[in-house]
């Protein structure tokens, strides 16, 4: 199920193939991470100039109260990949918007969902302790993701303590789920997550009952 890869360049190609091929489906349906992992990803679907005019996409969180734009999930994509393709802007919707949060919750039909890891083993905001069955919803972000995100931010001060994220319940309807992770830091929770004890205090560990992993892994 892991994937070892020698670069993150080759991380980003590879699950660069996999888009493709899943914008390649009649009306394709994703669920898009934010945060520096997928970055080489989407610089690299930008180049392949795939045609997203009938993909509908979903992004798994956004801070509730950021006061600064830049650092919005929804600047952030629209920035990295949204205003370089053909998708029609009212087929993306964010879970911070309230009247697409009961959409948000079937996940069902959703083609695949990417992912990356936070180093307390959060998929999406779903923190630890996050409810295996949980749907979209508001959560508080714990200490150890307000330092992690700290580097995106003047100061610590400034990171947002509050999140709307899509649930586990929601990730886990997906027909494939592609977990990226990027960096020696992770391997461990990567490990943990993977091959540990399927428990709610690492919510990535859900994946392990899913029957259409796959996890790629570069240093
Ligand atoms: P990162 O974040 O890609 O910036 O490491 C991943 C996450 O916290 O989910």
């Amino acid at each position: 199920m892991i994937n070892i890869l020698k670069s993150y360049k080759e991380l980003s190609l590879t699950v660069a193939d996999i888009v493709e091929h899943i914008l390649s489906l009649p009306k394709p349906k994703l669920i898009l991470p934010t945060g520096s992992t997928p970055i080489g990803l989407y610089k690299e679907l930008v180049n392949r100039d795939l045609d997203w005019s009938t993909a509908t996409t979903y992004n798994l969180d956004e801070y509730v109260d950021n006061t600064i734009q830049e650092q919005s999930y929804k600047y952030f994509m629209w920035e990295n990949l949204f205003n370089h393709i053909n998708i029609n802007e009212d087929n993306v919707f964010f879970p911070s918007d309230i009247a697409v949060w009961p959409d948000m919750d079937y996940g069902v039909g959703v083609d695949l969902c990417l992912l990356g890891i936070g180093g307390n083993g959060h998929i999406a905001f779903n923190e630890p302790g996050s409810s295996f069955e949980s749907e979209t919803r508001m959560v508080d972000l714990t200490k150890e993701t307000i330092k992690d995100n700290s580097r995106f931010f003047p100061t610590i001060d400034d990171v947002p303590t509050q999140a709307v994220t899509m649930g586990l319940k929601s990730i886990m309807s997906s027909k494939k789920i592609v977990l990226m992770v990027s960096g020696e830091h992770k391997l461990n929770i990567m490990n943990v997550a993977m091959a540990g004890e399927v428990t709610e205090s690492i919510p990535a560990s859900i994946l392990q009952t899913h029957n259409n992993v796959e996890v790629y892994y570069c240093d």
